[in-house]
């Protein structure tokens, strides 16, 4: 429909019927069904609400939805079409790693095919949008929503916003087949709760929010995507649905959005609840305000927008921008001329869970998985050696993420099952220990609360039988980590460390067998302790998804070389958290050489455990001194920084080359690194390649003392390596 008559559209639509155009219902009040994600709000639409609601979400299947907008449209006067959205985060019923993983991955192709089959697979399912990607920066593990992040960096999480948002929409239009909406949240800084608390308070300067929070935003926005989503969190003490400098003079006006902006689930009701509103009325006044279009999942909107628009208390024209705005959605989409657009039964038949996307989803899962540690076990002989596969994680599918609300365990590869395809010779089988001892405050499928308490029951026998596995097999396999329900929404914690019946299990079979491989499956970074030291080898496996188990075992036996790198530090202890590679050097640096009046633990070295960008591969690769096309350049000028990679192994792999830059004196503190850019490298044994980076004076930007946002004249350090730790460097001016 052209605009001129989505215009002619608005203008005959009654206040009623405009103001239902802005509020969402989930689709358990469609039909009972459907995924709650958030507080079952005590909201209690009536009847006519639920006939006129905009757009509903949680709700998916093409027969269904089908049957659901036949319903809708027939029933009001102006039929226009009801927006389905869904949260597909991760896959929609072939379920991807965590997006955490995703980005461990650094294979941005990769994570944009991946969102281009959860488009096709849903939108035959009916879908219209996915409330992703998700991009906040995250530097605290103990925020449960780490898993549902690309990591720690700005830089990262900006790559895979642009690579979600294009595999989910495509670049040719919205309507064209297979693609859904993207939507980017949460706007903003929702990963910096402070304490690693869920919807907590975020206290974050303009520099670092601006720096730090914001680009990854801005990079979905740049890419097209077609809506937003506000988030539960207050900034400088202003909940973001309430506030107007973040969502109208810096989403809308500086970063250019003009797309629909949702509220997060009941977020503008909440506003109450931050003591920032007395009623709903004033909760709805301060979101429409602050250009907040759609009410996800309360009446404050519904039931509030009629009366401050009469007493002219807001302008119609706040209402009819929102309006107008749900509207040119629908139209992108395509709705007004195809109400259904992809759903077809057929289609969904023949997509969802298909070989070509199964295979695709084993592919990208042993890309995303990091080799932490390895003292010559892995990768492990195919036949000759007795290998006990061993932990709670062997024989569980709960290796889909907690975002997978769509995909279905009993569709997942366990490792167990893998193992058996694979016709491993001399394998053996145990589940050793619970995966937990309690599954008290969380919340998970009741099929996995009783398999749990059964083998909480029988954790004595458990142990037995593994133990002596362990004895009889020359290798141990060992699987541990968190039950899914331990990360993700309102799943923050405060003690990271394995159960302590995993612990026990480790410590156990450790007297009897030192040959372990430690696999892990979880959703954030873990604090491993003597697990980390005693183990041969260890290799974070994340939360895998459908081909999961399909994944670890091409990994533990080599018929994939792994490659995946951090894109999270992994603490040492959770006394050091906050903590993250790009720091600032504080006036006392500490180097690790002694002294007492340095920024410095007395417990505990600075550094974590694990790196940001760090992860080991089967082959080795030798990276030369950076050399530079020249020492200086102007603002008009950039300067080529290249190092040539052998692969010094045997075997082919891959490496992530690593771009860092430090600005060594600035008119505010720099951060002591930076990640710049990166390449992922494929190479044969002895192969060797040149990887050029180009030094722009865009990448030496930053927020000055003036707040301005520009780069200053002065020395930097340019070193590239594969890890944060890289001290493979040279220096520049920009003059
Ligand atoms: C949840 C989440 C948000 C999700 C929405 C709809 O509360 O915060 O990420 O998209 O509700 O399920």
């Amino acid at each position: 429909m052209q605009n001129t008559e989505l215009k002619k559209l608005l203008e005959s639509l009654s206040l009623e019927e405009k103001i239902c155009q802005l509020l969402q219902v989930c689709g358990y009040y469609y039909e009972m069904e459907g995924v709650v994600t958030g507080p079952q709000n005590t909201a209690g639409f009536n009847e006519k609400e639920i006939a006129n609601a905009g757009s509903v979400l949680g709700i998916a299947g093409a027969k269904r939805l089908k049957e659901i907008q036949k319903k809708y449209m027939a029933a009001q006067q102006h039929h226009i079409p009801l927006l389905f959205m869904a949260d597909v985060i991760n896959g929609y019923k072939t379920i991807f790693p965590i997006p955490l993983a995703q980005g461990c991955s650094f294979n941005p192709d990769m994570v944009k095919k991946a969102a281009g089959i959860s488009a096709k697979e849903s939108a035959a399912a009916g879908l219209h949008l996915t409330f992703s990607p998700m991009v906040d920066v995250v530097r605290d593990p103990r925020w449960g929503r780490v898993m549902e992040s690309t990591g720690e960096d700005t830089y990262v999480n900006c790559v895979f916003a642009k690579a979600m948002v294009e595999g989910y929409q495509g670049t040719n239009g919205l309507n064209k087949k297979g693609k859904i909406a993207a939507c980017v949240k949460h706007f903003a800084g929702y990963g910096a709760p402070m304490a690693g608390r869920d919807y907590n308070t975020v206290e974050l300067s303009e520099r670092t929010l601006r720096e730090n929070y914001l680009p990854p935003y801005r990079a979905a926005i740049e890419s097209g995507c077609s809506t937003a989503m506000t988030s539960f969190n207050t900034l400088d003490r202003i909940p973001s649905t309430a506030n107007k400098k973040l969502m109208r003079d810096i989403l809308r006006s500086e970063m250019g959005f003009d797309g629909v902006l949702i509220s997060d689930w009941a977020a503008i009701e909440e506003l109450i609840n931050h003591g920032v509103a007395k009623a709903q009325i004033d909760a709805a006044k301060l979101a429409i305000e602050a250009g907040v279009d759609i009410d996800m999942m309360t009446t404050c909107y519904c039931r509030n927008l009629k009366k401050l628009i009469e007493d002219k208390i807001i302008d119609k024209a706040l209402l009819d921008e929102a309006v107008f705005r749900v509207l040119q959605l629908k139209n992108s989409l395509g709705l007004f001329e195809n109400p259904f657009k992809d759903a077809d039964e057929e289609d969904e038949m023949a997509f969802v869970l298909c070989d070509e996307h199964r295979k695709f989803a084993r592919k990208l899962a042993s890309e995303t998985m990091v080799l932490l540690k390895n003292e010559e076990i892995l990768p492990l002989p195919k036949k000759g050696k007795k290998i006990a596969f061993i932990g709670p994680h062997t024989s569980h599918r709960w290796i889909l993420g907690a975002w997978s609300i769509f995909g279905e365990e009993k569709d997942a590869v366990s490792l167990e099952q893998a193992i058996k395809e694979m016709e491993i010779e001399n394998a053996s089988f145990a589940a050793g220990c619970p995966i937990l001892t309690s599954t008290e405050n969380l919340e998970m499928a009741e099929s996995s609360r009783t398999a749990i308490a059964e083998d909480n029951k029988n954790a004595k026998a458990l142990l037995d039988e593994a133990l002596l596995k362990a004895k009889e097999a020359d290798i141990v396999v060992l699987s541990l980590g968190e039950h899914p329900s331990q990360s993700g929404e309102a799943s923050s914690r405060v003690d990271l460390q394995l159960d302590a019946q995993q612990i026990e299990l480790f410590n156990q079979i450790y007297n009897v067998n030192q040959n372990i491989a430690v696999v892990l499956f979880n959703g954030r970074p873990l604090i491993l302790g003597e697990i980390f030291d005693k183990a041969k080898a260890v290799l974070e496996a994340w939360l895998p998804g459908t081909e999961g188990g399909n994944a670890v075992a091409d990994i533990l036996f080599g018929n994939e070389n792994p490659s995946g790198k951090l894109t999270m530090s992994f603490p040492r202890h959770i006394g050091q958290i906050p903590i993250y590679y790009n720091e600032f050097k504080t006036g006392r640096p500490y180097h690790g050489d002694g002294g007492k009046y340095f920024s410095k633990y007395i417990d505990c070295p600075n550094s974590p455990l694990l790196p940001f960008g760090y992860g080991l591969s089967y082959t080795s690769f030798e990276i030369s001194e950076v050399s530079l096309s020249r020492n200086s350049m102007t603002c008009q000028e950039s300067i080529f920084a290249s190092v040539r990679v052998k692969n010094t192994g045997k075997i082919a792999g891959k490496e992530v080359i690593q771009c860092y830059i430090s600005d060594k004196v600035g008119s505010v503190a720099r951060p002591v690194r930076e990640l710049k850019a990166f390449q992922k490298i494929k190479l044969q044994p002895g192969e060797e390649k040149e990887v050029v980076f180009e030094i722009t004076e865009k990448m030496l930007r930053f927020y000055t003392i003036d707040m301005e946002y520009k780069s200053e004249p002065g020395e930097f350090d340019v070193w590239i390596g594969n890890s944060s730790l890289t001290q493979n460097g040279q220096t520049f001016n920009l003059v």
